[in-house]
Formats: C-alpha cells, sequence, structure tokens
C-alpha cells in the first residue's frame, strides 16, 4: 500500500516511523513532513489545508490510504471532499469527516452530545454574545475556578481558567463580543470546575467497533509540579499506574461505548482515532474534551507500546472491519520528554543547531520543529524533540529518557524535569 500521512509534527514522525514498520507498506509520504519523518518516507510539500492539492497528489502518486494527523483539515471537511469525490472515494481514508469531527470542533455541540447520550462530563452551559448578561449571571451564580472555553478550535489555546470572578466576567466579553479567540469564540462554554487526576484514554473506531489504545498522563503545563502556561504537551506517561482496571472498565463502559453507539445513534460514520481527555475524580471518569486524533506527545509513547502492524488495523478501521480485532500491546513503560525551545510557548527563536544521541531499541527521539539544511538539524518550531524512553521499570524509563534528553543540545534547550516522577508512588 502506498500511504500518505498529512502533518509536520512529532505525533506524524511517530506514525510515519510506526507504518513504515509495516510488511503492507510500501511508498510512504509526509505532507509537509519534518526531519525526523524525511528518514521513514519522502517529505512533500503540500499543506495539510490544501485539499485540493492533497488530492491531485493522492492520484497522481497512487496513494491508497490517507492518515491524517492534526484535527484541522477533518474539522474543516477534508474527509468529506475525498468521500464525495469519485476517484478519490477509492481511496481509504483514516479520520471522521466533518459530521464526525465536531466532537472537536465544537465544545457546544460535544457537550450536548454527551448530555444527549449520558455520558459523563462536568456540568455546563453555553452562551453567545447575545447573551452575554445571561452568561455573566451564569458567573455570578458559580464559585471559582471558573472554566470558560470557546466552542471552535483555538489552536490550542482556547480554555481559559480564571480564579478571579471580574476576570472571569472579563474574559467571558472579550471571547463572545471582542473576537478574543475570532471565530471561534462567538459561541463559549462555560463549565463546572473539576478537581482530579487527567488521564487521557484512545480509541481506533470504525463508527461501529473500536479497538482500545494504551492509556496516556499528559503534562501540559510549562513548568514543573503543573505551574506556568499550557502548552502541547511537555511530556507523556504510558501505561499510567493510576488507571487500574477498575477505572478502565469504567472508562469503557461509560464513556467509549455510549461515544460509539452515540455516533451510531446519530447517523454520523466515523473513521479514526478518538482521543478522550478525562478528569478522574473520586475514582470516576468525566470526559473534559474530546479529540478526533491522536495526540502530541501522546502518540510518543502510545505507539511504540503497540506490537502489532498499525496499517492493518487502520486498513481494517477504513473498511468497517474492526469487530473482535485483537492488538498486541507492550507491557513496558513508555515515557517521554520534550525538548522545547527558551521561551516556548512564548516567543522563541529558531535556526539552532541539533546534536543528537544515538537511538537504539527502547531509546527513540521523535523529531518535532527540527528541519534540516546544508546536512545539519537545526531547530524549527517551539517543541523540538520528543526523547522516548521504554523500560518495564518506570523508574528506569525515566532515567533513560532523561540521560538522552541531557545529552541532546541545542541553544535554549528547555524540558521538565519531573515527568513521570508523580507516577513513581503508585507503583
Ligand atoms: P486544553 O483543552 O488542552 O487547552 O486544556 C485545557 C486544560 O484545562 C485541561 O488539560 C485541564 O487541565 C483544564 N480543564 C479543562 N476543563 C476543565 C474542567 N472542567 N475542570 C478542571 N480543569 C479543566
Ligand atoms: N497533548 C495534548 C493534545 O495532543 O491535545
Amino acid at each position: 500500500m502506498n500511504v500518505l500521512i498529512l502533518g509536520s509534527g512529532g505525533r506524524e514522525h511517530a506514525l510515519a516511523w510506526k507504518l513504515s514498520q509495516s510488511s503492507l507498506c510500501n511508498r510512504l509520504y509526509i505532507a509537509p513532513g519534518n526531519a525526523g519523518t524525511a528518514m521513514c518516507g519522502d517529505n512533500v510539500a503540500i499543506l495539510p489545508g490544501d485539499h485540493e492539492a492533497i488530492g491531485r497528489f493522492v492520484l497522481s502518486h497512487d496513494v491508497d490510504m490517507v492518515v491524517v494527523g492534526p484535527e484541522e483539515p477533518l474539522v474543516k471537511g477534508l474527509g468529506d471532499h475525498f468521500r464525495s469525490d469519485e476517484a478519490l472515494s477509492r481511496v481509504l481514508f483514516f479520520g471522521p469527516g466533518a459530521s464526525g469531527a465536531r466532537l472537536e470542533g465544537s465544545k457546544a455541540f460535544a457537550k450536548a452530545f454527551m448530555e444527549a447520550y449520558g455520558i459523563p462530563t462536568p456540568a455546563y452551559r453555553s452562551f453567545s454574545c447575545e447573551q452575554l448578561e445571561d452568561g455573566l449571571a451564569h458567573i455570578d451564580s458559580l464559585g471559582p475556578p471558573y472554566v470558560l472555553k470557546a466552542d471552535g478550535l483555538a489552536a490550542g489555546k482556547g480554555v481559559v481558567i480564571c480564579d478571579d470572578r471580574q476576570e472571569a466576567r472579563d474574559t467571558l466579553k472579550e471571547m463572545l463580543c471582542e473576537g478574543l479567540f475570532g471565530q471561534a469564540s462567538k459561541t463559549v462554554v462555560i463549565e463546572e470546575f473539576l478537581r482530579g487526576r487527567e488521564l487521557s484514554a484512545f480509541v481506533i473506531t470504525d463508527g461501529k467497533h473500536y479497538v482500545t489504545l494504551p492509556q496516556a498522563k499528559d503534562y501540559k503545563r510549562i513548568g514543573e509540579k503543573d505551574t506556568g502556561a499550557n502548552t502541547g504537551g511537555m511530556g507523556t506517561v504510558s501505561p499510567v499506574p493510576f488507571a487500574s482496571k477498575g477505572l478502565l472498565e469504567k472508562i469503557e463502559r461509560r464513556i467509549i461505548q455510549p461515544t460509539i453507539s452515540g455516533l451510531q445513534a446519530e447517523g454520523i460514520p466515523y473513521c479514526g482515532f478518538i482521543f478522550f481527555g478525562l478528569m478522574v475524580k473520586d475514582n470516576d471518569p468525566y470526559v473534559i474534551e474530546y479529540n478526533v486524533r491522536m495526540g502530541d506527545p501522546e502518540a510518543e509513547v502510545i505507539l511504540p507500546r503497540i506490537s502489532s502492524d498499525l496499517l492493518t488495523l487502520m486498513e481494517a478501521a477504513c473498511k468497517g472491519d474492526l469487530e473482535g480485532y485483537h492488538l498486541d500491546i507492550s507491557r513496558q513503560y513508555a515515557l517521554c520528554v520534550m525538548l522545547a525551545s527558551g521561551g516556548y510557548p512564548g516567543e522563541y527563536d529558531k535556526g539552532f543547531e541539533i546534536s543528537t544521541v544515538d537511538e537504539s531499541p527502547g531509546r527513540k527521539l521523535f523529531y518535532a520543529g527540527v528541519k534540516r539544511t546544508d546536512n545539519k538539524l537545526v531547530t524549527d518550531g517551539g517543541r523540538v524533540m520528543a526523547v522516548t524512553a521504554m523500560d518495564k521499570d518506570l523508574e528506569k524509563a525515566r532515567v533513560i529518557a532523561y540521560d538522552m534528553a541531557r545529552q541532546i543540545d541545542f541553544k535554549g534547550k528547555y524540558y521538565r524535569r519531573d515527568i513521570g516522577k508523580d507516577l513513581l508512588t503508585y507503583i
């Protein structure tokens, strides 16, 4: 099979690395890719948003399957572009159409969906600019902290948590009526704040059946002990020691199963990943967000733990053949430390030369913001490189990952030193 992956981050390097190992994979293309994906296949200079150019490339290069990394092309209907075109509809497309992608593309839709199908999620109300006064009164009726979520995609920045009521009132007004997040915050969801432990769960589904992937814990804040600004993710661990069998069963029964049956009941076809962003409170799971893609850097710990062939699994999902599908998962821990450019998630400089370390089984580098110029690797983004170590012992995986993180060098390198540390107490 010839495969095209869309995207250019560490997640796409992990996908390219895993799919390139498949005996089914003939040619592998990544658009636009990065210096890491270029080691797994051929990078193609097309942006994931250019639906026409993607379609032309797929037909001219006999691509059999398209795998979409980021959410934006899905929310913007790339899947529908493929499924509605006679020639392109013969190509397997891994990712939902716009109707399914609304689970991530519209928080108000996702909340209403969960309400309709009895899926546990924090209480909420949604407001438009015309309903500003109602929204302000709603804030006044709540206690802090206040959780304000832009309805649409806002480059990962659309969730604002305020400790102060006046700040929450001002933010709501800016979001709804002053374009704080542009179109994305024309509608705002105000949600009950839940204090608990975060956990990410994942499935691959064909819309009727699903295969459960390993769960992961993400460290989202820039600073140690979960302080400072939110980022795309500064590290991950899989499996998560506090995710007991009982908790995983609750997640499956209360969240995963009703989500899949809800999609069917709504008549929404769905082939692809579903990423359940969960908050666990008193050992009960609640959905705080759906994503319609793999996580980044969750992919960098989950994909290395999948022993089975991922391309065979994705093909089965595209063909609606997931019933009874069995997946082999390594029992080892995978721990990923993200190396970032100094200043991220604020402003940072790029173009610094990177010196890397040797890889071996259990020691893997996934490139994110890395490009190759004049045969040198240079920094090209805020999150630069994901360092993943695997070991049956979590503490040992931490030692290996941090050993690599220390040795890799580029100007301004920053990383959190506490990835996975909190989890050692659960072992
Ligand atoms: P993101 O959606 O990735 O921008 O992240 C938003 C972050 O806000 C999540 O990772 C949680 O830590 C936090 N969050 C979102 N919703 C809630 C909620 N209802 N209660 C508590 N924390 C939340
Ligand atoms: N790491 C969180 C995400 O991919 O959304």
